[in-house]
């Protein structure tokens, strides 16, 4: 794909990275590659690469997302057992990543280490996926996110979005809001408890004059009424200095099937996942539920960005 190559080779490891002609061709090339695969089960794309999985921090949908898209693609899939890898004998980061890179082509990798993909660079040959860094970026499942919007809401430009919750430790928002801010005549409201409030130096990144952003600590009737994404997000409490400061506000935000009384019939709810008790299961049936579809989205766009990088 001409218009995705400027990613050929890249490290993939902030949403800094993606200017909008790259968004949209990536959004565009997913739809492609959605169909493909569903028509033909498995493609031949890279066949013969090998991605190596490096999770050094729990996880479920990214990890298994990437095997999915890897396999559906036709290359294979090095999984790196972390908890047992000779990090415990006091490897080094980069001796561990030197030596996945003489089995593989690309890694992808999730630490708890906010930076640390930028940190292992210069020791790299090959691409590495940020599939997430502690509290920074998770831009893989930013750019998954904007292709549910794009798919279950037919475009981004124009949206309201709310996203609501731990905006502060909340990786994927961070990384989110880098990339809502390419598109045009967004309205972004940050609900969250002011202690876990939207990091100012990466708010300080967005482009005033293309974004409006509204700050409140409630999610109120108004905002749900001008809501066309309501984007949900887990208190991060393994990020949290002081468990006792993550017990007084859990309970702050709930959304349930009620909180939707007032909102459009057309728009979606959406969630990384994992849920713990932010989001009700009495909503899962309601066609507004986007977060399920979310997950299934991912293999494509993760997909379509292993295609530009790798193919
Ligand atoms: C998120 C993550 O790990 O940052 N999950 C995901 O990758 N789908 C969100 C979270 O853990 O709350």
């Amino acid at each position: 794909m001409d218009t995705v190559s400027p990613l050929k080779n890249q490290h993939v490891i902030s949403a800094k990275q993606f200017d909008r002609t790259l968004t949209e061709s990536l959004l565009k090339r997913s739809a492609q590659l959605e169909a493909e695969i569903k028509s033909k089960g498995k493609l031949d794309i890279l066949r013969g690469k090998v991605v190596a999985l490096l999770f050094c921090e729990a996880s479920t949908r990214t990890s298994c997302s990437f095997a999915t898209a890897v396999t559906k693609l036709g290359a294979d899939v090095l999984p790196v057992n972390w908890e047992n890898s000779s990090a415990k004998k006091g490897e080094t980061m980069q001796d561990t990543l030197r030596t996945l890179e003489g089995f593989s082509d690309a890694i992808v990798m999730r630490h708890p280490e906010k930076g640390i993909h930028e940190r292992m660079k210069p020791y790299l040959k090959h691409p590495i996926f940020n599939a997430g860094d502690g509290a920074g970026e998770h831009p893989t499942q930013a750019l998954l996110d904007l292709y549910t919007i794009y798919r279950e809401l037919g475009g981004i430009d124009g949206m309201t979005i709310t996203l609501l919750g731990d905006l502060k430790y909340g990786r994927t928002v961070h990384s989110l809001l880098k990339l809502l801010s390419l598109f045009n005549g967004l309205t972004v409201n940050l609900v969250c408890p002011e202690s876990l409030s939207f990091p100012e130096e990466l708010l300080a990144e967005v482009d005033n004059d293309r974004i409006k952003i509204n700050h409140s600590t409630e999610l109120t009737k108004d905002i749900i009424a001008a809501t066309d994404v309501l984007y949900v997000t887990r208190l991060q409490r393994e990020r949290f200095t002081n468990d006792a400061d993550f017990l007084k506000i859990r309970s702050g935000y709930n959304v349930s099937k009620e909180t939707l009384d007032n909102a459009k019939e057309k728009m979606i709810v959406m969630h990384p996942l994992p849920r713990v008790d932010e989001l009700n299961e009495d909503l899962d049936s309601d066609p507004r539920a986007g977060y399920f579809k979310q997950v299934a989205y991912g293999v494509f766009m993760r997909a379509a960005l292993l295609e530009a990088v790798l193919a």
